[in-house]
This record gives C-alpha cells, structure tokens and sequence, in this order.
C-alpha cells in the first residue's frame, strides 16, 4: 500500500451517475468546451482556453504527470450521456509526508447538483484506504463558495486564509485552507458503521 499504487493501478470509479477514469487526448473537445467557458473558469488559477490547441496541451501535460507520478487527474464522464463533463484528482502528490491536494472543475451546466462532491468523495476515501495517505488539503479563492463548500461536504476543515496567496487574473487574493486528516476520515466512517 502506498502512493506509488496509484500510477501502477490507474483506477476507475463508479457511481450513481458518473464514471471516473483517467484522461486522454480523445477528450480534448469536450474538455475545451468546459475550459473556454468564461464563467468556469473565473475562479480558476489557469487561463481560460480559447483554443482547442490549449486543451489538447493541458491534456498532453495530464499525461506527462502520470507517468512522472507528480499528480492524477480523473476525467468525470457523465454516464447517462457518455460526455466528459469535468475533472477531479490529486494535485502535488508528495510520497514523503504522505499528502496530496484536490483539483477540480465541472461544466457549468452540471453545478450545483452534487456532481464534484460525489466524484471527489471516491478520491478521498481512495486516498485514505488504499493510498495510506495522512493528509488530504485543498485551496480554494475566498470568494468562491461553490468550491468551500464542496471541501466542507466532503469532511475538510477550513485551517485559515492565506492572505494574497495567488495572483489570479492580475490579482492578488486571498485563499481559504482546507484538510483532513486520515484520522478525521476514520473516525468519521467508525461512525457512519456504528449508526448504521
Ligand atoms: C466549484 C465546483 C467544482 C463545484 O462543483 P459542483 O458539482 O457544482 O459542487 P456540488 O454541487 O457538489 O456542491 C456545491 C455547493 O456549493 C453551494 N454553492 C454554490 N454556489 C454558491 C454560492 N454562490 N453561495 C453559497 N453556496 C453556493 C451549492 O449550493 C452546493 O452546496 P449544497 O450542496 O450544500 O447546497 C464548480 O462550481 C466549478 O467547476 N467551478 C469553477 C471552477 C472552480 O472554481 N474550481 C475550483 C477551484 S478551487
């Protein structure tokens, strides 16, 4: 068990509506239909892509992390449909203290239904159970609750704002910090067992 496991299993997840698997150039289009929406992508430390090139070298450098084992990006297909509709996955992988960060982006059409927090919810009890990691952080803009809030419904707890930690768009802003801990996680699930 152990980070490492990860590149070597690539794995897939299932749920109620999406299926989670890892990207390749065949999603370019749909990515660039997410990626050049301007309202997606305000809040976004990257630019907006205006290009189908754009998308298909930020596939390109998705690929590349995988097989430098630097982070895993999850393409979210939307199963009734078959469309690729977002992303999710574990960004600076550090195998030395064990910790991980959360990414992710969806399709304006899809908020606000519950779609990032299920895909992600997959990660992290993946990243906890069978990756042995200790620490599972996220970043988000203090003025994008859209993403706090999924960090809360998935069990992080917010540490602090990092004052003008990024500079978006020609800005500098605040972020808010968000972990959990694999002991926060266990003793969640012991008890989720013991109510049921
Ligand atoms: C952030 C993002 C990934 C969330 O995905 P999502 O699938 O819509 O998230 P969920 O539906 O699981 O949860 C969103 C929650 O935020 C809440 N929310 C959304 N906008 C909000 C607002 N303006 N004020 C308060 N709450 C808001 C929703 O009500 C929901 O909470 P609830 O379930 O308690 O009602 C998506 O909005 C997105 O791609 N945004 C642009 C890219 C981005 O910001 N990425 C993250 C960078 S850190």
């Amino acid at each position: 068990m152990g980070i490492e496991q990860l590149f070597g299993e690539s794995p897939t997840f299932e749920t109620n509506r999406l299926l989670l698997r890892k990207f390749s150039m065949m999603d370019a289009e749909d990515y660039y239909q997410i990626a050049s929406d301007p309202i997606v992508t305000s809040q976004t430390t990257w630019e907006r892509h205006t290009s189908k090139e754009d998308s298909i070298k930020y596939i390109q450098k998705v690929l590349d992390k995988y097989k430098r084992h630097e982070g895993f990006h999850w393409g979210i297909v939307y199963k009734s449909s078959g469309q690729l509709i977002g992303r999710t996955g574990l960004i600076r992988i550090d195998p030395i203290h064990n910790k991980a960060e959360l990414g992710y982006v969806l399709s304006k059409d899809y908020w606000n239904q519950g779609i990032i927090t299920e895909a992600t919810s997959q990660i992290v009890k993946y990243g906890f159970s069978e990756l042995g990691l200790n620490r599972i952080e996220a970043q988000c803009n203090v003025n994008n609750p859209g993403s706090y809030r999924v960090m809360e419904k998935l069990g992080l707890v917010m540490e602090g704002v990092l004052r003008k930690q990024l500079k978006i768009k020609g800005e500098y802003l605040d972020q808010r910090m968000y972990s959990i801990l694999r002991s926060d996680f266990e003793s969640e699930f012991e008890e989720q067992e013991r109510l049921i």
